[in-house]
């Protein structure tokens, strides 16, 4: 029973901490070339960025989820996901706001709460898991 509990606090402890696994698929390049390559945004981390943001300013939110300057791009979508580009914006007054850091809200780039989908769906696959192995 002990290590059932050490083995849920070890789990909460990687979600929380550890980015989810990137998905990748396939992309056409040319006529002839097929090739390996991320399409799909991979989650920089499983709960939103609270910004302030300055009114006036132009910001760039990282839509890919491989910039390395979360919630913003830093232009590493040019190699890791060409086919995905980020979110400009200028926001009208000085705010607050929660910014999405799974990459799969639908109202880029704030958050909507589609992470708690993220989570749920690496808890489901982190306790099939837990209990592979008995
Ligand atoms: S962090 Fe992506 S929807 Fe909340």
């Amino acid at each position: 029973e002990r290590s059932a509990v050490l083995s849920a606090q070890r789990l909460l402890t990687d979600l929380q901490t550890t980015p989810a696994p990137p998905s990748a698929g396939f992309r056409v390049c040319g006529e002839t070339c097929l090739r390996l390559q991320t399409t799909q945004p991979v989650p920089a981390a499983r709960l939103p960025y609270r910004v302030k943001l300055t009114a006036g300013k132009l910001y760039a939110w990282c839509a890919c989820g491989h910039s390395k300057k979360q919630p913003f791009c830093d232009g590493a979508h040019a190699s890791k996901a060409p086919g995905i580009k980020p979110v400009r914006f200028t926001p009208d007054k000085d705010k607050a706001v929660l910014l999405c850091a799974c990459k799969q809200t639908k109202n880029q780039p704030y958050c909507d709460g589609s992470h708690l989908k993220v989570i749920y769906r690496d808890v489901v696959k982190s306790v099939k898991g837990l209990f592979k192995h008995e």
